[in-house]
């Protein structure tokens, strides 16, 4: 009997894990597709066999062969005839596909998800050492892969919702709305979450700020394409030590807190750059639906309850509180992993209740 559940449970992780090879290797083959531009041709210059797809990207035919016919046995793409000479098959991106791999301000869009996987894949020696030594990675280490594919799969999210998540501030919103607003976007990455905003509100000025060189130079270059470098700035700062107090009306952070070493200077002057004290409204939405689950549970804590799950809005959660829950070490030792989504922090705690509860459509 014994035997027998060994070998369940020995098939069940074979079978697994052959799965997650394979998967891989999938991601591997659109990874090149994406960063080749191999989906865009097809997308934006029609079907092709593999010569035409090798002249439009400028790749090698031999190559470009082999990849279509990667996609059409995976049922990427289509293929019109299999029984034609291979040179002369004509290879199709399906428009439902289109939305997933090319589009990138479509909700589907997964593609650039693809580079998480490469670019963490190369990170590896440094997360080898890091485990070795108990030093971390820095965020600028992932390289660009991982950067971008943070920007590519967070970009529609913000395209779409930065609108409706504001507008749940109805006073902050009217204020953005009437030219006198000034809003910092804390951890801003590559500058997509900045850009929204000023989008969504045409008069409001944006400071985008973030410790990564790579990425402020990333976003001061699609503020410019996007028209918006007069109004939108991005500064590369350590988000804990850079001033602005009182400047703003309201502090952003999106999906970045739980990257951060120390989360709980962050978000002390991000209360101070809204002219917050410590028991003023601070809103935080997690992402993550089991997380939720599992962090409600140890968040819970007497009157100062962070209602993770909830995504309930704390008049007096205390700054050394949000320390304690985000210290990532202690979360992981205790099996916990928190990941926090956004915070805003504003003036009036009533209306940032229904900010974060719009902030949970993220989860499942
Ligand atoms: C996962 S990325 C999110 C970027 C962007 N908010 C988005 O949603 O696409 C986390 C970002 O936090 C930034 N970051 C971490 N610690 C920071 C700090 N102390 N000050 C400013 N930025 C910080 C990183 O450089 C990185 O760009």
């Amino acid at each position: 009997m014994t035997a027998t559940i060994g070998e369940a449970r020995r098939d069940e992780l074979a079978g697994r894990l052959a799965g997650a090879v394979l998967a891989t290797l999938d991601l591997q083959a659109v990874y090149v597709g994406d960063r080749l531009g191999l989906y865009r041709a097809l997308e934006d210059g029609g079907p092709a066999t593999a010569p035409e797809l090798a002249a439009r990207s400028g790749i090698h035919p031999r190559y470009a062969r082999e990849w279509l016919e990667h996609q059409a046995v995976g049922a990427i793409l289509d293929v019109d005839d299999v029984q034609a000479a291979p040179d002369e098959r004509r290879y199709t991106l399906p428009a439902a596909h289109a939305m997933v791999l090319t589009d990138p301000e479509s909700p589907w869009l997964l593609a650039p998800l693809s580079r998480f996987v490469v670019g963490t894949a190369a990170t590896m020696p440094r997360l080898l050492d890091a485990y070795r030594t108990g030093e971390g990675v820095d965020w600028a280490d992932y390289g660009a892969d991982v950067v971008e594919a943070q920007e590519g799969i967070n970009r529609p999210q913000f395209h779409h919702l930065m609108g409706e998540w504001i507008g749940a501030l109805p006073d902050i919103a009217e204020k953005l709305r009437s030219g006198k607003g000034r809003v910092a976007d804390v951890a801003c990455g590559t500058g997509w979450s900045s850009i929204s905003i000023a989008r969504h509100f045409p008069e409001v000025a944006v400071d985008g700020i973030d410790i990564d060189a790579g990425s402020i130079a990333r976003a001061k270059a699609h503020a410019a394409d996007a028209g918006l470098d007069g109004r939108v700035s991005f500064l590369f700062a350590d988000a804990a030590s850079a001033d602005g107090e009182g400047r703003y009306d309201l502090v952003t952070i999106f999906e970045a807190l739980h990257d951060m070493a120390r989360p709980a200077e962050v978000l002390a002057i991000g209360r101070r750059r809204v002219g917050l004290g410590p028991a003023d409204g601070l809103g935080v939405g997690a992402d993550d639906g089991r997380a939720h689950e599992e962090a409600g549970e140890v968040l819970a804590d007497g009157e100062r309850v962070v209602g993770v799950r909830e995504v309930r809005v704390v008049r007096d959660l205390l700054i050394a509180d949000v320390r304690d829950q985000l210290d990532r070490r202690a979360n992981l030792e205790r099996g916990v992993q928190v990941e926090v989504a956004a915070v805003l922090a504003v003036g009036e705690p009533e209306q940032v209740g229904d900010a974060v509860r719009i902030l949970q459509r993220r989860g499942p």
